[in-house]
């Protein structure tokens, strides 16, 4: 039974629908204010992120605080049946802080101090920075605590960077002596310093990896992201310190970005109530826009799974276009729509935008916004989001739903940051985030849900579990893949697996490493391709798959001896045509495999496709689906919504399953037998028995 989550904030148990608002940019206008209200319920709108970037606003002055603008604007927001996803200001700071207080700036990797300036600027450590915040964050809590327009809070803003200061460097021997027990020999063997004379004789010796001093010692470097990520968490941490004495009962978030790879979001996510993120796709810039559309939702997937199934918040999107893509390509018809529900389809309860209104000097004038400089609600834009906040309304009995994936794919932080500091062997193509994304691709064009989870998840509730390029592989990880193998799980592992551990110290007695016995191959070698450079996975006679012919390999090549794994397809060419390409073993009551090269999207597509039949993994609707159109669909043990998407620009039919009747949301009639989807089109089907009144 799939339970169904509570609403993000009870107070709203309906879809959030919205955007990023900067009244105070408009303080000279506050007619304008008003004339938002009546746009904002015309686009059907009911929550409103503001304060943001407001700290100059709040605070004009060092301890001298006005209110009066967001007071006005939280009531008018309740006044009219609206909520305020509320932020703290510390994206930007004011300029009389950081000139009187220098420290509040960040220092840069060449070690000179930035100057005051832009935003996501400031040091995570400053204790004057951090006491300003708490100032400020406490001064919101206390004022709007009561206030019945508080619905979320927004901590920050995209919280990124790291600062190389003296407050921060000494931050980091601190935490580097916690972990390695205050013992520097410990430290040295972990990060094998033996190498060029690397060994540290004094704490004080340690500093952080900078481009003109240290980047060699890559367990240093592996150290300091995770020190960038914890202590990013401290800062928000105490942000959140008054934020949850005086409004316990409100959510916190911060919103994230998708696959960055700055910050270990499968830590962050465990100190936030609720995950958002800010989704901004090149739509239109490629002929296989489902492409696009597939790597899209695998990262709704990955921000979804951050809290285990809990819906999460799609806290920016475009209404239009951005301002800072190489190309500012409009949206096409429908595809405002398509992207809105693409979201939600993979678990977010609301849709928001950045912006509400576009402002009009600046940066970010250009970017797209509900609201255009023309200032009325005749545009295409405003239709599209006005569209999107009707929909959304029909859909209250998704809230809260979940989606039940059978499948998991492992997408590690860790092991990306491993992955992309290793020198060899190639410099370039290692990709491990396209990786995991063409081995999603081939659930995605199937309708099939999949988690995307980091390595210590936990593994039990899946029948497949796919672990691409599960280059490190920390402690107890090995273990519980061998027990989920060993109550009958399938396992798919590929090449330069099981290499290092988690302090990047290589495994001794062979490869992949833990993983040895549970895969039953010995990998001795690993080559590497020139680009351009092929060879072919040639299938086995008769092998356990039922999969014949041949498939194109690149890139890299493992050799590996079947010790008692069984071949199910070989190298076709070079010095080892004839050796095994891909295996299965037999461990406990279940397999795993192992992919010995990587190969075209074809085989993989090909390969799961036979995985999924043997282990009769479900679809999202009983159906095949066109290329280009995806379906997804969110449950609990009474209600099933399924989600069908039309990523091409061709008009696309789809053969239901036959004998069900579904509603279609969108159109609110009956579909039955073909659904005929436009171009860019979506149907949102509900089959009577989740129908609610
Ligand atoms: C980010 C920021 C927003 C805005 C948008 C523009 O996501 O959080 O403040 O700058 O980018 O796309
Ligand atoms: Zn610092």
């Amino acid at each position: 039974m799939t339970k169904r989550f509570p609403p993000i904030n009870p107070k709203l148990p309906h879809f959030m629908h919205g955007g990023d608002y900067n009244p105070e940019q408009w303080m000279r206008t506050p007619e304008i204010w008003d004339e938002d209200m009546r746009l904002m319920q015309l686009a059907h709108c009911n929550v409103m992120t503001v304060g943001v970037f407001s700290w100059v606003s709040l605070e004009p002055e060092e301890g001298r605080f006005d209110f009066s603008w967001l007071d006005t604007i939280m009531d008018k927001l309740a006044e009219n049946g609206m909520y305020a996803v509320l932020a703290t200001p510390s994206g930007a700071r004011p300029a009389w802080m950081s000139q009187k207080y220098p420290e509040v700036l960040r220092v840069n990797a060449d070690g000179r101090r930035n100057l005051h300036g832009g935003r996501h600027n400031h040091c995570f450590t400053s204790p004057v920075y951090r006491e300003k915040t708490h100032i400020i964050n406490e001064a919101l809590a206390k004022r709007y605590k009561d206030h019945p327009a508080l619905l979320v809070w927004h901590v920050s803003n995209e919280y990124s960077g790291e600062c190389h200061c003296d407050y921060c460097q000494e931050a980091f021997r601190t935490w580097l002596k916690q972990k390695y027990n205050h013992s520097l020999d410990e430290l040295n063997e972990a990060w094998w310093t033996g190498f060029w004379s690397h060994t540290y004789t004094d704490w004080s010796q340690i500093e952080s990896p900078r481009p003109r001093g240290e980047t060699s010692v890559h367990g240093l470097n592996l150290d300091w992201k995770r020190f960038v990520t914890d202590q990013t968490i401290d800062f928000m941490e105490h942000e959140m310190v008054p934020l949850r004495e005086h409004t316990p009962h409100v959510p916190i978030t911060t919103n994230l970005m998708g696959t960055f790879p700055g910050l270990n979001y499968q830590k962050l996510a465990r100190h936030i109530d609720v995950v958002s993120w800010d989704s901004y796709p090149w739509w239109h810039s490629s002929k296989d826009e489902w492409k696009l559309a597939a790597s899209v939702a695998f990262t709704h997937d990955a921000m979804r799974s951050l809290k285990s199934g809990q819906p999460f918040m799609l806290m920016e999107s475009t209404p239009s276009v951005t301002n800072w893509q190489a190309v500012s390509k409009l949206k096409r018809p429908l595809m405002h729509l398509l992207s809105s529900v693409q979201a939600v389809a993979h678990g977010a309860d609301t849709v928001q935008y950045f912006q509400w209104r576009k402002s009009r000097g600046s940066m970010e004038k250009f970017h797209g916004a509900v609201v255009d400089h023309a200032g009325h609600e005749n545009t295409r834009v405003f239709r599209d989001v006005t569209s999107v906040g009707e929909l959304l309304e029909k859909l209250d009995s998704v809230v809260g739903t979940t989606v039940p994936a059978e499948t998991a794919i492992i997408f590690d932080w860790e092991n990306r940051w491993v992955i992309e500091d290793a020198a060899g062997p190639r410099q370039k193509g290692r990709d491990y985030v396209p990786t995991c994304e063409s081995h999603y691709s081939s659930f995605w064009l199937r309708g099939i849900p999949v988690d995307v989870v980091s390595m210590d998840a936990d593994l039990s509730k899946y029948k497949l579990v796919i672990a691409p390029m599960l280059h490190m592989i920390r402690e107890g990880v090995a273990e519980r893949i061998e027990q989920f193998v060993a109550n009958g799980g399938t396992f798919v592992t590929t090449y330069w697996s099981g290499i290092v551990n988690d302090t990047d110290l290589c495994f001794l007695g062979g490869f992949p490493g833990p993983l040895r016995e549970v895969t039953g191959v010995w990998s001795e070698e690993m080559d590497a391709l020139y680009d351009g450079d092929t060879n072919r996975l040639c299938m086995v006679e008769n092998n356990s798959l039922g999969l014949r012919g041949e498939y194109e390999i690149h890139t890299f090549a493992d050799q590996i001896h079947a010790q008692t794994a069984q071949v199910l397809a070989t190298y076709g060419d070079d010095f080892y045509a004839g050796q095994p390409a891909l295996t299965v073993n037999q461990w406990g009551k279940g397999r795993a495999y192992y992919i010995a090269a990587r190969t075209s999207d074809a085989f993989l597509f090909d390969f799961y496709g036979q995985v999924i039949k043997d282990l009769s993994i479900g679809r999202a609707l009983d159906c095949d689906l066109p290329i280009g159109v995806s379906a997804a669909k969110r449950v609990d043990s009474t209600t099933n919504t399924v989600f069908v998407m039309n990523f091409t620009s061709a008009t696309q039919t789809v053969q239901l399953p036959d004998g069900h009747v579904f509603r279609d949301l969108v159109t609110g009639m009956d579909q039955r037998a073909t659904l005929s989807l436009s171009p860019y089109g979506v149907a949102i089907l509900q089959t009577a028995a989740s129908l609610r009144p």
